[in-house]
């Protein structure tokens, strides 16, 4: 395979020649009535990530496996990933990278499961990817690359996948019995991969949960993560007017820090690093936003000596987007040049700056969260199977668990890692 010679380097794998690339994969079925056999030795519930590379990788180990998923075409949020081209891994992925109210949980899956294992998979289908930021890896054209590599390799394993299956009733046991709009199917394992809340539009639902708690599992409280902060009263009031700029930050609360983008929208705070800290951010408490990381007090008073009829907004706008530059001078007793003001005056605005304190009054909620915070909780799932202590035959894998990823690519990461080894168990 193609070496990296140069951090952020495109790499171009032999994409149109391979022979994996070029046949399309097949369409899924349509509805319950289209499965074509009534009983499996594996079902999976949710095609999205964990769900299809789950059910490729255990078809390839001889079972018979079915996928079903309520919506009208799988992988959603792999299109929807990475601004279209699905940042799929992170090179440097570890248990630290994950909350989870155990922590050990996602350290055998992660061990097991290497980001250059999946990467080795992507690359021997022949797409290309990008570098990004240090260790994250992009699809180089599109997400939909991906995303017909695993129904390419689903449909070589012969797995069957179903589309507008929603499913009515789960009876647990030997086997598992299934009600799909008057279709009984059965099973003798089965696979939770329904993902968490977060996007109800592209087909998020409470199901695993619910099939969870109906097997004697605990759920831990979701909230949504990786989300935009909304701004009302005072702190949207000054920022109005400033929707799209987006300059480097550290934001942070008391436990946690990201030097990261901020971007200002129409409601509020986003971008990696707003995204980062919401997911340590508690309602009713502040953020600290520092807008000139390492800009120190020295270089603003030597600007004084060396260009004293400089104004102190030029100043700013040397570090800062213009319109942001202008509205911080504004919102901090205004403009003058340099020599005006008192090395004691120019100390205070600069600390102003580096500690600017904002009250943010909630989240975007699911609507727009990446993940799904909590979840079925891991004390009584296997860390190795993924198979449920307390249901024998029954599997949680993927974003359902109360395991969630950082931002950049951990989180696809969990849903291969922890697809992969149900699926050995399987
Ligand atoms: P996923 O949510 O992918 O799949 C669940 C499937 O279950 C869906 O197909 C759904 O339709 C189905 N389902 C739900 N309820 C059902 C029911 N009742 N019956 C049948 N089927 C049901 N992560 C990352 O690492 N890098 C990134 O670039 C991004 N980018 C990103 C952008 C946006 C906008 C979002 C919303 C999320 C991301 N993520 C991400 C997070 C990532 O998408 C997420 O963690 C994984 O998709 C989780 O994979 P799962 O397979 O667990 O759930």
């Amino acid at each position: 395979m193609e070496q990296a010679t140069t951090p952020h380097l495109w790499h171009s794998a032999p994409y149109s020649t391979h022979p994996s690339t070029l046949n399309s994969p097949p369409a899924p079925l349509k509805g319950p009535q289209s499965i074509p056999r009534d009983h499996y030795d594996v079902i999976i519930i949710g095609g999205g990530a964990a769900g299809l590379f789950c059910a490729a990788r255990a078809a390839e180990g001889g079972r018979s496996v079915l996928v079903l998923d309520h919506a009208n075409k799988v992988g959603k949020k792999i299109l929807m990933s990475g601004g279209g081209r699905c940042n799929f891994t992170h090179l440097q992925a570890s248990p630290a990278n994950f909350r989870s109210a155990n922590p050990h949980f996602c350290r055998s899956a992660l061990a097991r499961f290497s980001p250059y294992e999946f990467l080795a998979r992507v690359e021997a289908a022949g797409i290309p990817w990008v570098e990004k930021t240090e260790g994250q890896l992009f699809c180089r054209d599109s997400a939909k690359d991906l995303l017909a590599m695993l129904l390419r390799d689903c449909a070589q394993a012969g797995v069957d996948i179903a589309v507008e299956s929603p499913i009515t009733q789960v009876q647990l046991g030997q086997p598992f019995v299934l009600h799909s709009q008057n279709r009984r199917l059965s099973a003798d394992k089965l696979v939770v991969a329904t993902g968490g809340l977060s996007i109800p539009k592209m087909g998020a639902t409470g199901f695993g949960y619910d099939l969870a708690r109906q097997a004697g599992h605990t759920l831990l409280p979701t909230r949504a993560g990786l989300v935009p902060l909304t701004l009302s009263g005072r702190p949207a009031e000054d920022f109005e007017g400033l929707a799209g700029v987006s300059t480097p930050v550290i934001v942070s609360t008391p436990d946690a820090a990201y030097k990261e983008a901020l971007l200002i929208t129409h409601r509020g705070l986003s971008g990696p690093a707003i995204l980062q800290l919401s997911s340590h951010w508690a309602l009713g408490s502040p953020i600290q936003i520092n807008w000139l990381p390492g800009v120190s007090e020295e270089e603003l008073l030597q600007a004084k000596k060396t260009e004293p009829k400089l104004h102190l907004e030029r100043w700013l706008g040397r570090s800062l987007p213009d319109r942001l530059a202008q509205r911080l001078c504004a919102l901090s007793a205004g403009d003058a040049p340099l020599h005006q003001l008192r090395d004691a005056t120019l100390r205070e605005r600069l600390h102003r700056w580096q500690h600017w304190t904002v009250q943010p009054s909630g989240t975007e909620g699911y609507r727009t969260a990446e993940v799904t915070e909590g979840g079925v909780c891991t004390q009584t799932i296997s860390s190795r199977s993924f198979e449920s202590q307390l249901q024998p035959g029954l599997h949680f894998i993927g974003e359902v668990l109360d395991v969630t990823g950082e931002l950049g690519g951990y989180n696809f990461q969990w849903a291969w890692a922890s697809a992969a080894a149900c699926a050995e168990a399987l």
